[in-house]
């Protein structure tokens, strides 16, 4: 097999497999925004991406889809179940996530972390060339770095943390908080979303291992008396603005905001919440306001409509289901309460969108809900601010989701302050054209200047000095 001078490793493949006889081989591309992130250094590299094919027991041999050489790596039912649903989505989920819901601390989780992240390695190790660069993406792969190091120590290693890192409070209820921070410090980058997430992770380091650490990077000693610098920074992930600016401008795609519109019922004001079913996205808290301001008078069912998609996510895990049941009785309850044959005043959907109808719906609505209780960046944020090319429209934003840094002139709430909340929405029904426009115009030019494409070379340029600060001291 000939090697690649860049490799992703993450949890998922970029793709996902539809069955047989659909798409190229049954396999078609999965609509994230990582993915079209790195689809053009892979693309200039010849990258190869490292990855779980998304079934269980599903033993693929590497194939090339779209100009990237894919190596899956095969999990057993048993694995899905203690790495995937158990440490990463029912320990590391929640603990980082500052504890919304309450992590779980199983051994035999953990011992499954350890072996997957290993299988993980391996295979980043045998894909990549000597000298060679491997980006080792998010909380499900921790481990991973320091393991890449001692298999292969020629290699410049990058990692990034899409989620939130906690403060030193909460991750020292880790058990394995010493091994978890190891593993991440073989890295020679380590990139997170916010600066605070960056200063929670070096505080965590200085206290546990008392190591030197300035601006950022920390000298992480070897166990063979040499040392190396790992750069713990901030690089705020963004989405592949021009690609939502393009969809937006299709006629069809317009058309079909319309559609939307008046299949509503042409309501004076559209609410959207558009959320993976998770609790850290705060949708019962943005239920109880509107909940409320029906029940209070202040808005009106035939005037305002709540669209709320919240798509399938971690259906086997716990909280999740429970999420789902409180979230639908919710629902249930308030469109009972307040509905009228013509309308609804929550119209509710359980399902995942392609792009395309998702920037529909973002045209359609006049504002955007994003309620967080804790996010690492939350890309829907900046999805519909790209969209909104003629500035109208209000995003309301939770302190606690990491765009919250850079879009400061969205609307921001403390979702667990309902009453604020109630009040904000309101502000944000009946705000001026002359603001909404104000507003828009600066988030918008955020985006479109830091785009994913920004990120990306701006990570992986960080990566390059990393490189060759290393080569000047080996020399
Ligand atoms: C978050 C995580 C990603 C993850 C995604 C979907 O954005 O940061 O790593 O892929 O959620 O979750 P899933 O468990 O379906 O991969």
């Amino acid at each position: 097999m000939t090697q690649a001078e860049f490799v992703v490793v993450a949890n998922r493949l970029p793709v996902d497999n539809a069955g047989p006889g659909e798409g190229e081989d049954g396999w078609r591309r999965s609509p994230g925004g990582l993915v079209t992130a790195l689809e053009p250094v892979m693309k200039q590299t010849d990258g190869a991406w490292v990855g779980w094919p998304g079934q269980a027991d599903l033993d693929v041999e590497p194939f090339d889809f779209d100009g990237t050489r894919l190596i899956p790596v095969a999990l057993s039912a048993d694995e899905i179940e203690k790495y995937y649903e158990g440490f990463s989505n029912d320990t590391i989920w929640p603990l980082y996530h500052d504890v919304i819901a309450a992590p779980r601390y199983r051994r035999v989780w953990w011992d499954a972390y350890v072996r997957v992240n290993r299988r993980f390695a391996e295979a980043a190790a045998d894909a990549v060339a000597e000298g060679g660069t491997v980006w080792v993406q998010d909380y499900q792969l921790q481990l991973v770095p320091k393991m890449l190091r001692e298999m292969r120590p020629d290699l410049t290693i990058g990692y990034f943390h899409h989620i939130p890192f906690p403060a030193y409070g909460l991750y020292s209820q880790l058990p394995w908080r010493r091994l978890v921070l190891e593993g991440l410090l073989g890295a020679d980058v380590i990139g997170f979303q916010r600066v605070a997430d960056a200063g929670n992770f070096a505080r965590a380091v200085r206290r546990l291992f008392r190591y030197e650490t300035r601006a950022g990077r920390i000298t992480v000693p070897g166990d063979d008396g040499t040392a190396h610098i790992a750069l713990a920074k901030a690089f705020p992930i963004s989405i592949a603005a021009e690609t939502y600016i393009e969809l937006a401008k299709k006629p069809e795609v317009q058309a079909r905001a319309r559609e939307i519109r008046e299949g509503l019922g042409n309501p004076k004001a559209i609410l959207l919440g558009v959320d993976r079913l998770d609790y850290t996205k705060g949708i019962r808290h943005r239920l109880k306001a509107f909940g409320e301001l029906l029940e209070d008078g202040r808005v009106a069912v035939d005037d305002v409509t709540l669209v709320q998609v919240a798509s399938p996510s971690r259906e086997r895990v716990e909280a999740y289901v429970q999420l789902r049941d409180e979230i639908e009785l919710t629902v249930a309850r308030i469109n009972g309460d307040h509905d009228t044959f013509g309308h609804s005043a929550i119209r509710y959907l359980h399902q995942g969108y392609p792009r395309e109808e998702m920037v529909a719906l973002f045209l359609a609505a006049d504002v955007m809900l994003v309620t967080a209780l804790r996010d690492g960046m939350n890309l829907v944020a900046k999805e519909y601010v790209a969209t909104r090319a003629d500035n109208r429209g209000v995003l309301v934003l939770s302190e606690f989701a990491g765009a919250a840094d850079e879009l400061g002139s969205a609307l921001k709430v403390n979702p667990h302050d309902i009453d604020t909340l109630k009040d904000t929405i309101i502000q944000a029904i009946e705000m001026p054209e002359a603001e909404q426009s104000r507003r828009m115009r600066s988030m918008r030019k955020r985006v479109i200047e830091h785009d994913v494409k920004a990120w990306s070379a701006s990570f992986l340029s960080a990566l390059d000095e990393a490189r060759t600060a290393k080569e000047n001291r080996t020399r």
